[in-house]
């Protein structure tokens, strides 16, 4: 049996509850040709998963979507045995076909992984689209310099871990936003940020201005919201700005927070850009994990993981993760990692 989460009912706003999914059970599947029959180890829990959902992307009934690291059971694919590890979309489910014919995001190409190259977690996150948002927005859409102030926002997350530490690296000077002051704590000790401020401080506005004395040249912008009301008063002329995502938006009904947004800066003189980690798979992926993967290997970027177990616990964790309840990139690993 394949057992899958899928939704109970139609997602509520703002945020899922206890009763948003429910657990059903289908046959494992057969692969057919050019088709692999693969066993979910990680399921990576994302922001935009809850965008499906609130616009209704998923069929109804279906495995609820997420990106997957998972082990191959059966393979009808050239090149792909039995015990591999791979990248897909299984979802929220323990099984899931890889392959000719099995519909998925279409940049989200399934490959097979390396464990020598690092974890097969992080193959959905630093080593994985994850990390390719955080170059793809950070070096080659702000190209921070020197000297340049960097603020990045939800620093400890998945993305803005990255992120933070890619401009460091370029010579920035580095400001976090994030949650909890353990994860500012984090961002500063462990991410070597130069400062790290937190949002839910009464006094935000003015701790981000004290620790942005020279104003800000680039903003990563992943949260919107009151967040972003603190960093517009301090942009600098021509400082460039990448609207991520906007995760304190996901549970609005309507309204569209990216284009008032992308006004309010673009009146500043801020150079905004979107940023779509689609449309930078086929053209930068390869040379993206080829440059950042030995510096994960070498300790010189870190990325913390926050690994919850087994796959009950899969709505919970969403939900955590939805609202600040989580400390790293976001996983449920639902069945044992024979790497570890
Ligand atoms: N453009 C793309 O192609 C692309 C690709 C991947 C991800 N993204 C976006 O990148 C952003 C980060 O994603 P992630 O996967 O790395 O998630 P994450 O940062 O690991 O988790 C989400 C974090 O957002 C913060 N947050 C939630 N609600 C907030 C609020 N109202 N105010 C302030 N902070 C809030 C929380 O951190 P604190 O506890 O620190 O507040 C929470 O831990 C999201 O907006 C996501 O949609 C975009």
């Amino acid at each position: 049996m394949n057992r899958y989460w899928t939704l109970a009912k139609r997602p509520p706003p703002p945020w899922p509850d206890a009763d948003t999914f429910e657990i059903r059970g289908a046959p494992i599947p057969s692969p057919g040709p050019g088709q692999a029959l693969t066993r979910t180890i990680y399921v990576s829990l994302d922001p935009y998963q809850w965008g499906y959902k609130r616009r209704g992307v998923e069929p109804e009934g279906a495995p609820c979507h997420a990106r997957t690291v998972a082990q191959v059971v059966e393979s009808r694919i050239d090149g792909l045995s039995p015990g591999d590890f791979v990248f897909c979309t299984n979802g929220w489910a323990e099984y899931g076909l890889m392959g000719e014919g099995v519909p998925r995001p279409g940049y989200m190409v399934p490959r097979k992984l390396d464990p020598a190259q690092g974890r097969i977690s992080q193959a959905v996150g630093v080593l994985g689209m994850l990390g390719l948002t955080a170059y793809a927005g950070m070096i080659l859409q702000c190209d921070p310099r020197a000297g340049d102030t960097v603020v990045v926002s939800a620093a400890s997350g998945g993305v803005g871990q990255i992120a933070g530490q890619l401009a460091r690296m370029r010579g920035a000077r580095v400001v976090g936003i994030a949650g909890h002051p353990d994860k500012c704590r984090y961002v500063v000790e462990e991410l070597g940020f130069n400062a790290c401020v937190s949002h839910l401080s009464p006094t935000f506005a003015d701790d981000l201005t004290a620790a942005c004395p020279t104003g800000v040249d680039v903003y990563f912008e992943n949260v919107g919201g009151p967040v972003f009301q603190a960093v517009l008063p301090l942009f600098n002329p021509g400082a460039r700005m990448t609207i991520c995502g906007l995760i304190s938006h996901y549970g609005d009904e309507g309204g569209d927070a990216g284009a008032a947004e992308r006004a309010a800066a673009e009146a500043r003189g801020v150079h905004v850009q979107n940023l779509f980690v689609g449309n930078y798979v086929e053209s930068h992926h390869d040379a993206f994990l080829a440059e950042v993967a030995p510096w994960v290997a070498s300790g010189e970027v870190r990325y913390r993981e926050d690994i919850r177990e087994g796959f009950e616990a899969i709505p919970a964790a969403f939900a955590d993760m939805l609202k600040g309840a989580n400390f790293g990139k976001t996983l449920v690993r639902i069945a044992p990692d024979p790497t570890l």
